[in-house]
């Protein structure tokens, strides 16, 4: 049985009482009539393994029926985009009981509806419906609320098959990353990083990224979520690469600081290794029971004494991550679920828990084994907050801001791995990439 068969048998034995439809996605146009590379939905990934656009799942829990529904394309199609597979194809490709041409659709939902309490459908897919030719859907509510806890709680516990998927794309990520140290050289620009890691994943047959590539060298490495690429990398500078590649859309979430020319500087040292040796130490906390909130919290704690130790900070600890001033330094989560979103939900409904922590938090959740997360600390000198007057005021007897505007050049250091919580022990590390300070040297080209 393939992992989406049992998703399938998973979701109907949650919801017993209804039809479950889902829509997957359909291209979306970049320009003109040009499509976006085409990434299936999420969950329909999740129900079906299956990367075509504009194919449906049907699967009625009374009956124990699973049907997929595929598109019928026309010859002008298959001149122009190639043929797509018919039902018989589709049946053995994707490990399907039954498959059907999409206008079977709504015959089959009327003759399955018979004695059924609700429609389990998403908005899209209860919209896609209403459209059907014949389909009367009177007497049958839509609950995509209840679909969409039912989907969340499955989703966040990860089963031996995709955490095989996140393996993969752990794996030629690992060796990607590795490239790209290689490479990397003064003088090159970002994008040539780029270029390294990207082709190392194609070359590898993992043909999407499971988000833009960050590479991001200098002052650019305290912007989070840098996306221009397009800097020239100097001796000197450190480079931050936030990457990963995807298969069946189960991705892999990396990053790596390492210095342009090889060594890190005795600043960049003090400041990376703050930050890895709180990485380290997270990841070996993240443990069943533990709420993820408490981790971060913890994580400031750290950072925060790392920073005193360096001068930027000053004052008791417990009051540099309760009014926040650490967050000028460490402006982001520690850590996020990950799983065909990168940053998936940590469950539905009875998973949702208050926020114990005393600082703000988006990711809150006891941990449990089979949860996939990422463990991300960082520390930037970002112009934005040191230099904002209103916060110079508000921190000026915990921050050392003249210290701090001498690392304004500095840029930034984030240590990003790829972890499963076991039942016991320490999680199992999906991350195979150097990152204790010797290691990350050694991988680096010399400038
Ligand atoms: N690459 C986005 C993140 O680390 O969450
Ligand atoms: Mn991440
Ligand atoms: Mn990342």
């Amino acid at each position: 049985m393939n992992p989406f068969q049992r998703h399938r048998q998973a979701l109907a034995s949650r919801l017993p009482d209804g039809l479950i439809v889902l829509a997957g996605g359909s291209r979306v146009l970049r320009n003109g009539d040009v499509p976006f590379p085409f990434r299936q939905k999420s969950d329909f990934l999740y129900l079906t393994g299956v990367e075509e656009p504009d194919c449906v799942v049907l699967i009625d829990p009374r009956r124990k029926a699973q049907t997929l529904f595929i598109p019928k394309v026309d010859s002008q199609h298959r001149v122009w985009l190639g043929p797509v597979p018919g039902p018989a194809q589709a049946r053995s490709r994707y490990g399907f009981p039954r498959a059907l041409h999409c206008d079977r659709l709504a015959a089959e939902i009327l003759r399955a509806k018979r004695g059924c309490r609700a429609l389990y459908a998403d908005r899209d897919t209860l919209a896609k419906l209403g459209k059907l030719k014949g389909l009367g859907l009177r007497g049958l509510p839509g609950r995509p609320a209840a679909l969409r806890d039912a989907l969340d709680e499955l989703r966040a516990v990860k089963s031996p098959g995709e955490i095989a998927l996140m393996e993969t794309a752990s794996r030629v990520s690992g060796g990607a990353f590795r490239a790209a140290m290689r490479a990397v050289r003064p003088g090159m620009a970002e994008y040539e990083v780029q270029a390294v890691f990207e082709s190392a994943c194609l070359k590898q047959g993992l043909r999407h990224l499971a988000f833009s590539s960050i590479v991001a060298a200098g002052r650019n490495a305290a912007v989070l979520h840098y996306h221009h690429n397009d800097a020239t990398i100097r001796g000197g500078d450190l480079v931050l690469l936030d990457a990963g590649a995807e298969r069946l859309g189960y991705p892999a979430d990396i990053t790596r600081t390492f210095p342009a020319n090889g060594r890190f500087t005795r600043r960049q040292r003090d400041i990376y290794s703050i930050v890895l040796e709180t990485q380290k130490a997270m990841i070996d906390r993240a443990r069943p029971g533990v709420v993820s909130a408490d981790l971060h919290a913890k994580s400031m704690t750290m950072i925060a004494e790392g920073l005193k130790s360096l001068g930027l900070l000053k004052g008791g600890t417990a009051g540099l991550v309760e009014n926040g001033a650490v967050r000028l330094f460490y402006p982001h989560g520690l850590a996020h679920m990950l799983g065909l979103d990168v940053h998936d939900s940590a469950g539905g409904r009875k998973r949702k828990l208050p926020n114990p922590a005393k600082v703000p938090v988006r990711f809150v959740a006891k941990l449990e084994p089979g949860f996939a997360i990422t463990v991300e600390p960082g520390i930037y000198f970002i112009e934005a907050l040191l230099r904002d007057p209103a916060l110079r005021r508000k921190h000026r007897g915990s921050v050392d801001f003249a210290r701090a505007d001498g690392f304004l050049d500095f840029g930034g250091v984030r240590i990003e791995d790829d972890i499963v919580i076991r039942p016991d022990g320490p999680p199992r590390n999906l991350t195979d990439v150097p990152k204790e300070i010797d290691e990350v040297e050694a991988a680096c080209g010399r400038g």
